[in-house]
């Protein structure tokens, strides 16, 4: 049996568990992340609770830990599903939670089985959890399991894979059994691919607002910075409207493509990015032909940065309810969380730049933002700036953000290339954390942690020495 095939078939204890619970007339308990991939996640199994029949009651959650275990034990419903958390915390759902489990994730598994979970994760089956599936493409399946009927949630499982920056294969596609998911889509006509300039609302977005409103790549100066854009394309002499109607990215000629894409490649070179960030410019697009061509939901990456936005703005009901079909007020309000997120985000590079925030130690760059950035968007800033090749040395990033409970939130963020060499950030920030008294986990190269406050230079220093002995020369 192929590890494919494994997987998919590790789902069906899990449906059964379901089926069972519903058909008992169980209250149902979903738990997911508060990210774009969690709440994709969270999404789909509600629609699938909720065509079922099924008496269930969903939330989103920032972080598992024991203070959301103790409250569930507390709720005590029959079946707990958590989807996007939880491989890497068994032992603690098995110490706290008698009742049936469902863990549906991606992230690295760490702890034990015990026998009231069920444990449905690629990883255990050699799977690559970081690019080949998300929790929101393992909910799809699972909910396809349960009814073939389910299959016009395809786009939203694909959603988590491209909020988590899953798009590794060549020219930013999709990989493994992503690929499936995607192969449903586009049967269904849900889902149209090709490839181009990836700014966000290709077809249909003015041109000086889809280039400012990206945030993968981020190109300084120009994300956030609709006025810089306009000003950007008039220089390179590509007219941003015509007549009274303002041109999108599908107007432009070929080569007007063409001039567009060397010069951004210039600008980016010159603020200091390197190759490979130039290189992430072009992609395959990913429309998701249902959705309204104007809204941020019709471009795939969008649709994943604005769940993203929700869930990290703390509004992750709003996100949830866009996952559930909601296209009035949540959509509405979507799209101002959004706005927000994204001036956040640039606010928060722009004090890191100006503050020469980013330190070097021996093996790691170190944000230390205290209070300074929110605990929620430290992760993507972070991401950002790794991404954008203007850090120069081979390191991973480490972020430290002050948290609630006097916590401390740490984001990691690392590269293909150090993760080939075998650097595994998910690991590292488990080792680490749990040194600390915290917990902490994730993939290769986006992971994380939280540790008490107090702990914070150990912490770094623990990290510092750790990531040497994971990488193999
Ligand atoms: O919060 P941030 O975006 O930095 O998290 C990066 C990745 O690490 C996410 O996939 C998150 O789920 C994971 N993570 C984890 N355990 C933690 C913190 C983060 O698995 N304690």
């Amino acid at each position: 049996m192929s590890s494919e095939d494994a997987f998919i078939s590790s789902l069906k204890p899990a449906v059964e568990l379901f089926i069972k619970h519903v058909e008992m007339g169980s209250r149902i308990r979903i738990v997911t992340h508060n990210d774009a991939d969690g709440l994709a996640s969270g999404g789909i199994l509600s629609v699938v609770a909720h065509r079922k029949g099924a008496a269930f009651r969903t939330s989103s959650e920032k972080k598992l830990d024991e203070k959301l275990v103790r409250s569930l034990a507390e709720e005590n419903p029959s079946l707990i599903v958590f989807s996007d958390f939880g491989s890497g915390y068994t032992d603690l759902i098995a110490e706290n939670l008698s009742q049936d489990v469902i863990i549906l994730d991606h992230h690295l598994p760490a702890g034990h089985e015990a026998d009231n979970l069920v444990h449905v994760n690629p990883m255990l089956h050699g799977i690559d959890g970081a690019r080949e599936i998300a929790a929101s493409g393992i909910c799809y399946l699972f909910a396809r399991e349960v009814d073939e009927g389910n299959r016009d949630l395809s786009c939203l499982g694909l959603v988590g894979a491209l909020g988590d920056q899953q798009d590794k294969g060549e020219r930013k596609t999709l990989t493994g059994l992503n690929t499936l998911i995607e192969e449903d889509a586009v049967k269904d006509g849900f889902l149209e691919k090709h490839v181009g300039l990836i700014f966000y609302g290709y077809e249909t977005r003015p041109l000086a607002k889809a280039i400012a409103y990206t945030t993968t790549p981020y190109i300084p100066g120009l994300s956030g910075e609709e006025g810089a854009c306009l000003a950007f394309l008039r220089e390179v002499g590509i007219p941003a409207n015509e007549g009274d109607r303002l041109r999108s990215l599908a107007d432009l000629t070929d080569e007007e493509k063409r001039t567009l894409f060397s010069a951004l490649s210039s600008h980016m070179v010159s603020m200091g990015c390197d190759a490979g960030a130039v290189h992430q410019l072009i992609g395959t697009i990913y429309t998701f032909r249902l959705e309204e061509p104007s809204t941020s939901l019709r471009s795939g990456r969008e649709h994943g940065s604005l769940l993203n936005a929700c869930g990290r703005m703390e509004k992750p009901g709003v996100g949830l309810s866009i996952c559930l079909g909601d296209r009035g007020e949540a959509m509405a309000e979507a799209q101002e969380i959004l706005d927000l997120y994204r001036r956040k985000i640039g606010s928060s590079l722009g004090l890191v730049r100006e503050n020469d925030m980013v330190e070097e130690r021996d093996h790691i760059y170190v944000i230390r933002a205290g209070d300074t950035i929110d605990d929620t968007v430290i992760g993507v800033v972070s991401g950002i700036l790794l991404n954008q090749g203007i850090l120069k040395k081979k390191k991973p990033i480490i972020s430290t953000a002050a948290s609630e409970d006097d916590q401390m939130k740490v984001s990691a963020r690392s590269t293909e290339e150090l993760a080939l060499r075998g650097l595994h950030m998910g690991l590292v920030m488990q080792k680490a954390a749990e040194a600390m008294g915290g917990g902490g986990g994730g993939h290769d190269v986006a992971a994380g942690a939280y540790v008490p406050i107090d702990k914070e230079e150990e912490f770094i220093a623990r990290v510092n020495s750790l990531v040497p002995e994971h990488l193999k020369e």
